[in-house]
């Protein structure tokens, strides 16, 4: 990782969406002028929607035919389900927007075959990318978020996802919640040029210290009560694992989220 994450301290969730959306203006102004095109990968779950609403609200900033809409992960859904992280989106911030519907990369998980489903959109992204055999493609943007249990994408703690190092996207079976999810692989993830986690409310102070502040290495008794001396904590904790190569973490986080961190130096 090309330094330490940035970690950018906010009062409240709004602060927080202005201070991701300035964020996302510049890494778009850079892009375009670098590029022509600005990529992103946009999260699900339910903290990104005051972000994707705010951006709606300003859309008259942005280069809408420059901009390509992808999505870090999905639900095993179709895109009208409630659960549908493209539904969310798609109220939040594609219906807003003059974004062409071509610029619109959705994970079909509407596929009754999460792994073809996965498959399908690999094969998109590598058409879009053009990158060589064996590379990566590096998304201008990645959006992220903090499951409770340290998850992000959908990237769980100690599932199958983990571990892969070839594909760019993948059905994970998670056991918890008995279903697959799509998702972007950790390679992707690290060949980002911004990974931008947002995190906000008190339910995520504790494992955002965790993430952040928590010790490196953790002991993990296995079902016979041995002490697992090695488990790296990362596993338990995969946002732990996003580390862009070359690109640059940020966290936006709001005071409720902080709230377990140590004091700001
Ligand atoms: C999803 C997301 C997931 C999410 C975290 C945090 O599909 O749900 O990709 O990783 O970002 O679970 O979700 P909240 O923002 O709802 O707390």
């Amino acid at each position: 990782m090309s330094g330490a994450p940035e970690i950018h301290r906010l009062t409240t969730p709004q602060d927080l969406f202005q201070a991701a959306a300035d964020e996302v203006i510049r890494a778009v102004k850079q892009a375009v002028r670098e590029r022509n095109r600005f990529t992103i990968a946009l999260a699900g779950g339910s903290t990104p929607k005051g972000l994707y609403t705010l951006l709606a609200a300003n859309a008259d900033v942005f280069p809408w035919d420059r901009m390509f809409l992808f999505w870090g992960d999905e639900r095993h859904v179709p895109p009208n389900d409630p659960q549908s992280n493209f539904r969310m989106a798609q109220e939040a911030l594609l219906s807003r927007v003059p974004v062409p519907a071509q610029n619109v990369f959705r994970i079909p998980a509407e596929n009754p075959d999460a792994n073809a489903a996965a498959a399908a959109y690999e094969q998109s992204l590598r058409k879009f990318f053009d990158v060589h055999e064996g590379e990566f493609p590096s998304f201008d943007f990645i959006l992220l978020g903090l499951g409770p249990d340290g998850h992000t994408a959908s990237l769980f703690p100690e599932t199958a996802a983990l571990e892969e190092k070839t594909c760019w996207v993948v059905a994970n079976w998670v056991e918890k919640l008995r279903t697959h999810r799509i998702t972007l692989t950790l390679p992707v993830l690290n060949a980002a040029r911004i990974a931008a986690f947002l995190v906000s409310g008190t339910d995520k102070a504790a494992i955002l210290h965790q993430v952040l502040e928590g010790k490196d290495k953790d002991e993990d008794e296995d079902e016979d009560g041995n002490k697992d001396k090695d488990k790296d904590a990362d596993e338990k904790y995969p946002a732990r694992l996003v580390r862009p190569k070359s690109g640059k973490v940020i966290w936006f986080v709001d005071r409720a989220a902080a709230s377990e961190l140590a004091p700001a130096a």
